[in-house]
């Protein structure tokens, strides 16, 4: 079976080179027509349902089309796991990109902030929601943000079929909001809570949140308010990662009011 995706011999993929790995596939490099690098998502056996968050994911990007999002290629099957071709991005992940750079200039924090609000912007007027924005989940290269990994995108405020309406919750949960935590579909405030906490990151160089004291962090919101204090970011700044971060008063709901205060 020969797929049209732009990918020679689709069948003799040697996918000798890994380039990443998440909860539900492995990540390798390869060529694809006129030698245009390419990044091969395959399904892997670690996580149930790896085929359809593929496949979800192939749907869900080979409908978008926005610079600082990664460029959907085409997608398929080999043998019975599912994979999904992107361009290559040559470059780091967030996380790892924070580290490199801390303490990080707040106009550069800001510029990565307002690209990534951009194609949530964009994403949301599409009526979806990423549904993982987490720092693994953004490549920076050559000071570009891309945003990748829609494996978890949909509808805003649906569930997918598998997360039996919110018995199972998806998603990376440093970044995932208390609504969620809880069982809620996710929303666009639940993207921007995420984008807030991303921002919180670059000015403390850690993540706000650890896995394992995700509801303690959420339930007592005194304590981050002491960590957006703590940061080095200017009080222009911190103002807005409130906004971003927390539910109550003034607080922003949309991506373009992000873009709009920070330029
Ligand atoms: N187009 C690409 N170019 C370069 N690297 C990529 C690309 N796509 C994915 N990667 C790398 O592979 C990693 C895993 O990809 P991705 O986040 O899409 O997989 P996942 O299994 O859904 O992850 P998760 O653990 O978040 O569920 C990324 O963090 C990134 O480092
Ligand atoms: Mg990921």
């Amino acid at each position: 079976m020969q797929i049209n995706l732009g990918i020679r011999r689709v069948r003799a993929f040697t996918l000798k080179e890994m380039i990443g790995f998440g909860s539900e596939a492995d990540v390798f490099r390869e060529v694809g027509r006129c030698n245009q690098p390419l990044s091969v998502k395959i399904a892997s056996d670690r996580l149930e349902h790896s085929n359809l968050l593929i496949e979800n994911e192939a749907h869900i990007l080979s409908g978008l089309d926005h610079p600082n999002i990664i460029k959907y290629m085409g997608h398929g099957k080999i043998d019975s796991k599912s994979f999904l071709a992107t361009r290559l991005v040559e470059g780091v992940d967030l996380e790892d990109y924070i580290k490199a750079h801390f303490p990080m200039p707040e106009a550069q924090a800001c510029s990565l902030v307002k690209q990534i609000a951009s194609a949530l912007s964009y994403v949301h007027s599409k009526g979806l929601v990423h549904a993982d924005l987490a720092v693994k989940n953004i490549l920076i290269a050559e000071d570009q943000a891309i945003l990748l990994d829609f494996s978890f995108s949909r509808p805003e405020k649906s569930y997918l079929a598998f997360e039996e309406n919110g018995k199972f919750i998806m998603g990376t949960l440093s970044f995932i909001s208390l609504d969620r935590l809880y069982g809620d579909p996710p929303s666009v405030k639940d993207d921007i809570f995420a984008l807030g906490l991303i921002f919180l990151q670059m000015f403390t160089g850690r993540r706000a949140i650890t896995d394992h004291d995700t509801e303690t962090m959420h339930l007592d919101q005194g304590l981050l308010h002491l960590k957006i204090d703590g940061s080095t970011a200017s009080p222009a700044i911190k103002s807005l990662i409130r906004k971003m971060v927390f539910t109550s008063g003034d607080n922003l709901r949309r991506a373009d009011e992000i873009i709009e205060a920070l330029k």
